[in-house]
């Protein structure tokens, strides 16, 4: 039997006799011609039947294969520019062909055009769809090089738990579970805390895995189960958690470019937008931030326009505060230094300033918003605790995390990045619910 194959190795076979095992994505007929665009995981080919070459029976059988069909094509490979696929270029002349299972021929999800809501209904069939495979295939690059840029600089990666006692981003958005005779247990809204207990065991940690919110947002940027990534550095400050988020951030975006190139161009992503990402990144400050926006709104004579722009010192940034600043430059922009009411309770304060503190969130370009977002933490145990009281935490749930700055407490800082967010950003995609295998919003958790 031919060697088997997979398509993303085809160039390295021109000339031979392989198999393909996968499953017919397309097929269109040419008279005597009949092509089938069959797709293996590692991306779509073009394979070629021609009836001069076949037995009669094996040829009408290809001309009647049915989408989806499930198969194992033998055949030669043969370089042609003009052959479609992902990657493209490379076909095979079909020589053979099994088919495995042939598919029913009512697949939900045919070539013609669906409603999103449709499109989610089947997500277990939409991921077959080039588009998604494309980008779940680049979500999964995006995970790799986080491991492989933290791994490489030191990092240690440690587990945090899904099941925690305690809100640590808010108590708005908590998914409450009953847990035995212990009470509730909520979802895990973050691992940072965990980390804080671990990088003075380990120095330099990250946790990466889902994370939930039972957040209300119906917007393109929330889900309610995501996946983050959360570093956390012993003896480090907002200068350099900053660096770190830049250095993470190229490598990521580097990383695609050189190995998604046949993935974003099927996209149609413009990857002149993703090229220069490299750091530095430029820092702005929340007040110069805010003096900017300000002006805006008072120069801005488009009423509606206007009314969207309104802001003053201490808000939060919506989204088309947002855009106005990131529309500033061609790189992801730190903004660093946010009024202390907008932020969560462990952020350490701005030196004379309380009112201010020690946060940083990285803003995306081209209107994709916060993908990162992280602070110095408190690391006094007297303030900490005022904090806890302040926000009507419970301090019991607490104990631990407070014990933390008696026993050599240091400045540390941590940050967190939403996998999807900087996923929807690299593929020029609307929604992120598309940046995820199967997302979780308010309104859905089928399939
Ligand atoms: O800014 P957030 O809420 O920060 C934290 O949870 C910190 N504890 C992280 C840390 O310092 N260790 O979330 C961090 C990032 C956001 O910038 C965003 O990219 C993503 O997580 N994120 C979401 N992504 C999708 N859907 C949601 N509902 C998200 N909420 C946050
Ligand atoms: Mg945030």
């Amino acid at each position: 039997m031919a060697e088997v194959v997979r398509v993303s190795e085809l160039s390295k076979h021109v000339g031979e006799e392989i198999a393909l095992q996968g499953w017919v994505y397309n097929r269109t007929d040419k008279g005597k011609l009949c092509f089938l665009l069959v797709r293996d995981g590692t991306g779509f080919a073009q394979c070629v039947a021609f009836k001069g070459d076949l037995a009669p029976e094996l040829f009408e059988q290809i001309m009647r294969i049915p989408q989806e069909s499930s198969v194992i094509v033998t055949g030669s490979v043969r370089e042609d520019k003009r052959a479609p696929g992902i990657p493209g270029g490379y076909e095979v002349g079909i020589k053979e062909l099994k088919v495995v299972q042939a598919a029913d021929i009512d697949y939900p999800m045919s070539l013609k055009d669906h409603g999103v809501d449709f499109a989610l209904d089947h997500r277990h069939l939409w991921i077959r769809m080039p588009s998604q495979w494309a980008i779940l295939k680049i979500r999964v690059k995006v995970m790799s090089a986080v491991r492989e840029y933290l791994d490489s600089n030191g990092f240690f990666n440690l587990d945090t738990p899904i099941l925690t006692p305690a809100a640590a981003e808010g108590t708005t958005t908590l998914f409450e579970t009953p847990y035995f005779d212990e009470g509730f247990a909520y979802l895990a809204q973050t691992g940072q805390l965990y980390n804080e207990a671990n990088i003075f065991s380990f120095g330099k940690v990250y946790c990466f895995g889902p994370t939930f919110r039972a957040e209300k947002s119906k917007t393109r940027r929330h889900l309610t189960e995501f996946w983050m990534l959360e570093p956390e550095i012993a003896f480090c400050d907002l200068d350099g958690l900053m660096e770190v988020e830049e250095g993470l951030i190229s490598h990521i975006v580097q990383t695609v470019l050189r190995d998604c190139q046949a993935e974003l161009k099927s996209l149609g992503r413009d990857v002149s937008k993703l090229e220069n990402i490299a750091a530095p990144f430029p820092r702005i400050s929340y007040d110069d931030a805010a003096k900017l926006l300000i002006e805006l709104h008072e120069k801005e004579t488009d009423p509606e326009k206007k009314d969207l722009l309104k802001f003053e010192w201490g808000m939060d940034f919506g989204a088309p505060h947002e855009t106005e600043i990131t529309q500033r430059y061609d790189k992801p922009v730190f903004v660093y230094g946010y009024p202390t009411a907008v932020k969560a309770f462990y952020m350490e304060p701005w030196p004379g300033r309380p009112e201010v503190c020690k946060s940083v969130d990285l803003l995306a370009p081209e209107g994709y918003g916060e993908i990162c977002g992280g602070s110095e933490r408190i690391s006094d145990h007297d303030l900490l605790l005022k904090r806890i009281h302040e926000q009507g935490l419970p301090e019991e749930a607490f104990k631990w995390y407070l014990e933390l700055r008696k026993y050599g407490s240091v400045p540390h800082s941590g940050f967190g990045m939403g996998v999807e967010r900087v996923t929807a950003w690299i593929c020029g995609i609307e929604h992120i619910r598309e940046a995820i295998p199967f997302p979780r919003t308010i309104k859905r958790v089928y399939p």
